[in-house]
């Protein structure tokens, strides 16, 4: 049984989760503004606290940042709407969870179970990073969602934003790597040095040391001049090693050093330079298949995945659909922007995406060419309303049958609710499952 203190500033809400928790067994405290709740924390010293992000007067992260400084409890957030932009925040200044409104019990009893049990088992918390605050991500770049697939994503990077730790994005083409690579480093202490991006690619494998590590004059025909590498250009920033799946087996051995050691060989130098440089790296190659095939090295894909960050594809995030569309209409648009007819909006949530954001990007960018006047229709759209690719998962063949069975199951209920938009009704008829047991399925899948 413990003590929760709840700030919010809305009494009802705060009347039904203060029920909630009594019939859990706690004791609440009630504040309903951030130095209400402050002077609790002072003097009645709760276990725990829930604290709503819009406050009147200063907000919730305000509490979040003032807190350590007169009480180290676990402090989960509260929102009626988790934009990626709060949820970043509030995760890198320490909160221990988000919980949206209207909190459901099972919700409740379930991150409130984990913040007592974390309390319970280290007292001391890390301290936050004074540091690392105040640099929310701009406009321009902002990283939109609403689904939970991706603040899964968003929490993630507010927890390593402060750290060194190396970060791998994985994801499909065209799902947002390079966008979370540079919201990971404005989210972090790095965000006013540069932030150097090197597509590994493009970039001839006879040239890529040079490129990466520098060179100096006379290292080789065409050296006229020392040049910084890129590892130097990004000194006490981030280094995005994009496509890190097409560098060579060569230059993986010098990254796996270099990851090591903190320190670039240029090409041709006698010595080595040390480097203050926090890497990112980002593929849409299977990696463990990379490795299994030879053409990636095992162990600098272990040193790589310390944090893995998987965007999940949009086809499995229809949720993210329409806002990213009208995200997108509004960075064309300005102060009017055009807006999806229901047909359009339709169209919008029945296509596969197989690029994409990007591609729900062109796609936006035609379709406010296209339309004249405001409202934008499904012609101008101009997708063909195919349910789904034709090209299935690629299926483990020496697996077990149970896991082949489950990837065409969950490939045939993204189908389904594709074709449907996302009504689940009508895709488990299409399926010939009952309600229940198309909800069991997509939990079951992740997909709920
Ligand atoms: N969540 C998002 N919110 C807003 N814009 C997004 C989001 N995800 C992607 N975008 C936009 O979609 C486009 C593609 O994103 P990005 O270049 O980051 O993808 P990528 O995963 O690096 O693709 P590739 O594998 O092809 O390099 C960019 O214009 C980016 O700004
Ligand atoms: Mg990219």
């Amino acid at each position: 049984m413990a003590r929760i203190l709840i700030v919010d500033d809305d009494v009802a809400f705060r009347g039904s989760l203060a029920e909630m928790l009594g019939d859990l067994g706690h004791a609440v405290l009630e504040a309903g503004s951030v130095d209400a709740g402050l002077r609790l924390l002072r003097t009645e010293m709760p276990d725990a606290a829930i604290v709503d992000l819009r406050l009147p007067g200063e907000d919730g992260l305000a509490f979040l940042r003032r807190a350590p400084a007169v009480g180290k409890i676990p402090c989960i957030m509260l929102t009626a709407y988790a934009s990626g932009g709060n949820t970043i925040e509030a995760m890198r200044l320490g909160a221990f969870d988000h919980l949206t409104k209207p909190v459901a019990r099972s919700a409740l009893v379930e991150t409130l179970g984990r913040a007592l049990r974390l309390l319970a088992s280290e007292r001391d918390a890390r301290p936050p990073d004074p540091a690392a605050a105040g640099h929310p991500p701009a406009e321009d770049g902002e990283l939109v969602s609403s689904s939970e697939a991706m603040r899964q994503v968003f929490k993630r990077i507010g927890l390593v934003a402060g750290s060194d730790a190396t970060v791998l994005i994985l994801g499909e083409t065209g799902t947002g790597k390079e966008l979370v690579a540079r919201t990971l480093h404005r989210s972090s202490p790095r965000a006013g040095k540069p932030f150097v991006a090197v597509n590994c690619a493009a970039i001839p494998a006879e040239l890529m040391e040079s490129e990466l590590f520098g060179h100096v004059k006379g290292a080789f025909t065409g050296a006229v001049a020392d040049r910084v590498g890129r590892f130097g250009e990004a000194e006490g920033g981030t280094l995005f090693l994009d496509e890190i799946g097409d560098m060579p087996l060569p230059t993986q051995a010098k990254i796996l050093r270099v990851l090591q050691e903190r320190e670039v060989a240029p090409v041709g130098a006698r010595g080595v330079m040390p480097v203050d440089v926090r890497v990112v790296a980002a593929t849409h190659h299977d990696l463990p298949a990379a490795v299994k095939a030879g053409r990636f090295r095992e162990d600098l894909w272990y040193r790589l995945q310390v944090v893995p960050l998987t965007l999940p594809p949009l086809r499995e995030r229809l949720g993210d659909v329409l806002p990213l569309a009208e995200h997108f209409l509004r960075l064309l648009g300005g102060d009017a922007p055009k807006r999806l007819s229901p047909a359009a909006a339709r169209l919008l949530l029945s296509h596969p995406w197989p690029g994409n954001v990007r591609e729900l990007r062109n796609a936006m960018e035609r379709a406010a060419l296209l339309s004249h006047g405001a409202v934008i229709e499904a012609d101008h759209v101009g997708l063909q309303s195919v349910a789904a690719s034709a090209a299935g998962p690629e299926i483990d063949w020496a697996g077990t049958m149970a896991s082949a069975v489950a990837q065409v199951e969950r490939e045939m209920i993204l189908r389904a609710l594709a074709a449907t938009a996302g009504n689940r009704a009508e895709a488990a008829r299409r399926l010939d499952l009952s309600r229940q047991q198309l909800y069991r399925k997509l939990t079951e899948f992740g997909l709920a």
